[in-house]
């Protein structure tokens, strides 16, 4: 047994819940962001739960529009949610440099990737400081979901995602 930093601790619980956050762009784009703190925090009513550090732009986004789409991304989009992961919506149109197909989702102006396993379409209720984090509690307005597709995992901690095979 020895004690562990948190670096070292997220490998030990890898793969890791990923989520590639959908929000909306000031332009009305869609910006993306992978996001590893996630977890599900109500079943009635559906509440989930994402973290992002203080200087993300889907973050303040998120809180300014009041609205999100959590999608876990189909493998696919590997190379791509490690892409966005590298650049921000601020200055970037992650979508159109990555040459993403996107698809609407009825309802909301936020479009997700055509390769998705789950979307969570939320609506934020409250924002909490969670140290160097801003934790973004949402409701559940719609699950969508697609069982045929597998979905990607963050793996070594958040360095590399990939799908998880059982077992
Ligand atoms: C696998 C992976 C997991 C990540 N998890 C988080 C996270 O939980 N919270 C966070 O703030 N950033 C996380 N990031 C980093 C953000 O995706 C990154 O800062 C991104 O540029 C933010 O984009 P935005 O400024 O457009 O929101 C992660 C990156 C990767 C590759």
């Amino acid at each position: 047994m020895k004690e562990l930093n948190m670096i070292q601790a997220t490998n030990l619980t890898s793969p890791n819940p990923l989520m590639l956050i959908c929000s909306e762009n000031q332009d009305g784009t869609t910006n993306l962001a992978p996001i590893c703190f996630a977890c599900y925090l109500s079943f009635n009513p559906p509440m989930i739960g994402f973290a992002t550090g203080k200087q993300s732009h889907t973050g303040k986004r998120v809180r300014e529009t009041g609205k999100a789409i959590v999608t876990v991304p189909g493998e696919s989009l590997a190379q791509v949610v490690m892409a966005c992961g590298g650049s921000t919506g601020a200055t970037t149109n992650k979508v159109a440099e990555n040459h993403m197909e996107m698809v609407p989702v009825e309802g909301s102006r936020i479009q997700i990737p055509a390769d998705f396993r789950l979307a969570m379409v939320a609506t934020l209720k409250q924002s909490v400081e969670t140290g160097d984090h801003i934790l973004h509690i949402c409701r559940v307005d719609k699950f969508l979901g697609d069982e045929s597709k597998k979905g990607l995992y963050a793996w070594n901690g958040f360095g590399k995602v990939a799908p998880a095979v059982e077992g």
